[in-house]
């Protein structure tokens, strides 16, 4: 145990600062004391382009200290070891939180989606607080189970949406929540990316890199031979067993703003207009369709409708923005009685649409300060609400109670696409849909490792 903190136990106090406002009013010497001399202890799992500037934001709070670096190619352990040379290395995380469960108190997951949850279940079954990256996780049943265990062991967590504390998308929720456009029917939200792949699977097996444990990449996932290009670094997000395509990587951060500032929970009916499934690849274009119930700031249905691929989104009128601009790259399009909300995807301020023509809006009123500019600093936010939440401070935005719910929508369409232009009923309370086939994609088989 740190010895700053050997006055209260360090796992009562992560999980007690996970009551907020609640555990400070409990015990606000210790966690003064706290505060002042503790440092929060971070193991890193995964170092690839997402798992450094992870490190790299979490580290730059002033009261972190980063004990280990996990992954499973040592040429991104060299990397990483680069910057933090005190840290200890491991290749296997199962190693890691065995070996050090005393001496850390919180762990950053940064791997490809299909070991978030194998991962962080694991240290969070050891009481560990956990930051993990977006889609939460890979399946249905994984995204519940890390919503059970984090709030009955009442952990601090926190999903990388790290946009959901940006100023445009803070701005974004309180503008619809003040009733600027009046009850909102529909959403619509697009990216061109191209995290599908139509191609088939490939055939054939290539040499292993050298430092990268094929084994320990696949973890639970089924066994299968290396290909070069397909699968390490990045491409594994087009490939059903490891990512969710474009709406699993993208989805998640720009539904994010309509599914917290509308007070969504959980869809009636999902349906995903692509080419059929070929069993390896998610389709390279979808256009998915969700239907939910009404809630305060919607109408009496609120349709969410997500394009993505190259190309997208198509036209439709309530895409056309005035004076012919062209809309973002990336964003959404909040459509309600009074007007539309445009929002783009991100660091650019939304924009009121009245009867064609652009509104000034009277932001002023909001209290939040000036725009940030520069991402690297609005980004830290995100990372840094979770450190001050470890220690008591603060409480985390994006917590799994939260997050959960949000990735498990993002994955009934994942799984709609499936079953190409078929309406899929889901029964939440059940947590299963009416059309049985679909129910065998909410969970996987994990294989031994
Ligand atoms: N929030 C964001 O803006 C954002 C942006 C990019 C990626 N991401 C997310 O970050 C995660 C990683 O994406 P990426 O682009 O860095 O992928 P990547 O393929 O570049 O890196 C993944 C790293 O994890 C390592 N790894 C694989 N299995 C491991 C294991 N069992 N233990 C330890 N390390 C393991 C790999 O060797 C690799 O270095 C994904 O979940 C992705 O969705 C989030």
């Amino acid at each position: 145990m740190n010895k700053n903190l050997q006055f209260i136990d360090r796992r009562d106090f992560l999980k007690r600062s996970a009551l907020g406002a609640a555990g400070l009013a409990l015990a606000p010497s210790l966690l003064a004391k706290a505060q002042a001399n503790g440092k929060l202890r971070i193991a890193q799992i995964g170092l690839g382009a997402m798992g450094m500037e992870d490190l790299k934001a979490i580290a730059s709070h002033s009261l972190v200290e980063v004990v280990a670096l996990c992954d499973v190619d040592s040429r991104a352990i060299d990397n990483a070891k680069k910057l933090y040379p005190q840290a200890k290395t491991f290749g296997d995380y199962r190693v890691l939180l065995k070996e050090l469960e005393d001496d850390i108190d919180a762990v950053v997951v940064s791997t490809p989606d299909h070991t978030h949850a194998p991962a962080s279940l694991m240290a969070m079954k050891m009481d560990k607080a956990v930051y993990c990256q977006k889609p939460l996780t890979h399946h249905v049943s994984e995204a519940r189970e890390m919503k059970k265990v984090a709030e009955k062991k009442g952990l601090v967590t926190q999903m990388g949406i790290q946009v959901h504390s940006f100023y445009d998308y803070k701005l974004a929720t309180l503008l619809i929540q003040s009733g600027i456009i009046g009850k909102v029917h529909a959403v619509r939200a697009w990216s061109p990316k191209n995290w599908g792949f139509d191609g088939p699977e490939p055939t054939g097996s290539d040499p292993i890199p050298e430092g990268l444990d094929w084994n320990l990449w696949l973890g639970t996932a089924p066994e299968r031979p290396f290909k070069e290009g397909y699968y390490h670094p990045g491409n594994w997000r087009k490939v059903m067993d490891f990512g969710c395509g474009t709406l699993g990587d993208m989805g998640v951060h720009i539904f994010d703003t309509p599914y917290n500032a509308l007070e969504l929970d959980v869809p009636r009916t999902i349906r995903n207009e692509c080419r059929q499934p070929t069993g390896f690849g998610f389709p390279e274009h979808n256009v998915v369709t969700y239907e939910f119930p009404s809630t305060p700031f919607t109408a009496e249905t609120l349709t969410w409708v997500w394009y993505d691929g190259p190309g997208a989104p198509s036209d439709h009128p309530d895409l056309q923005l005035p004076n012919g601009d062209q809309l973002p790259d990336q964003g959404a399009m909040f459509m309600g009685e009074k007007g539309r909300l445009l929002l783009p995807h991100f660091m650019q301020l939304p924009r009121l649409i009245v009867d064609g023509q652009y509104k000034e809006m009277d932001i002023a009123q909001f209290n939040l300060g000036e725009p940030v500019k520069d991402y690297a600093e609005e980004s830290k936010k995100h990372y840094h609400e979770f450190v001050d939440a470890c220690l008591g401070k603060t409480e985390c935005s994006a917590p799994f109670s939260y997050s959960a719910r949000l990735t498990e929508t993002i994955l009934l369409g994942v799984i709609a696409g499936r079953f190409p232009n078929q309406t899929l009923n889901w029964d939440s309370k059940k947590a299963r849909f009416a059309e049985k086939e679909a129910n065998k994609f909410l969970k996987g088989k994990y294989r031994k490792f």
